[in-house]
């Protein structure tokens, strides 16, 4: 198993839902986060002794998922969320050790499909 982590521009989550539920994508996490890349290093300015560092919103999307299926997820999203523009994110891919489904108690690929 692996999880797909995925920073992407708020107004790009609703495309990015419908085509995960287009292939059968059934658990995962959505949350709203404050990031910023590698401009912000480069374009922060001096106020004063403080150097500022701009957080801009963003949507942090969790999927754990089998790891045949981790290559397919990662084009979904590169070709759903990605405007040709810096700051359209960044996807991080991480293996899963196991999964536990609190109700049944089934593990493993078992309790994610
Ligand atoms: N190395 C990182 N670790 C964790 N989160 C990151 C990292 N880089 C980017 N992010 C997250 O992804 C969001 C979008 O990053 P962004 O797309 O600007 O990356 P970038 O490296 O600057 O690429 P680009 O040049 O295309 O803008 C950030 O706001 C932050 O939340
Ligand atoms: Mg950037």
């Amino acid at each position: 198993m692996k999880k797909i982590e995925a920073i992407i521009r708020p107004e790009q989550f609703p495309a990015l839902r419908e085509k995960l539920e287009e292939i059968g994508i059934n658990g995962l996490t959505v949350s709203e986060v404050a990031g910023c890349g590698q401009q912000n290093g480069q374009t922060g300015r001096f106020r004063g002794t403080t150097y500022e560092i701009k957080l801009l919103p963003k949507v942090k999307v969790e999927m754990v998922i089998e790891a045949e299926h981790a290559d397919e997820i990662v084009r979904i999203i590169q070709t759903t969320c990605s405007t040709d523009t810096v700051g359209d994110g960044k996807i991080f891919i991480i293996p899963i050790e196991n999964a536990i489904r609190i109700r049944t108690g089934q593990s493993g690929i078992e309790a994610i499909s």
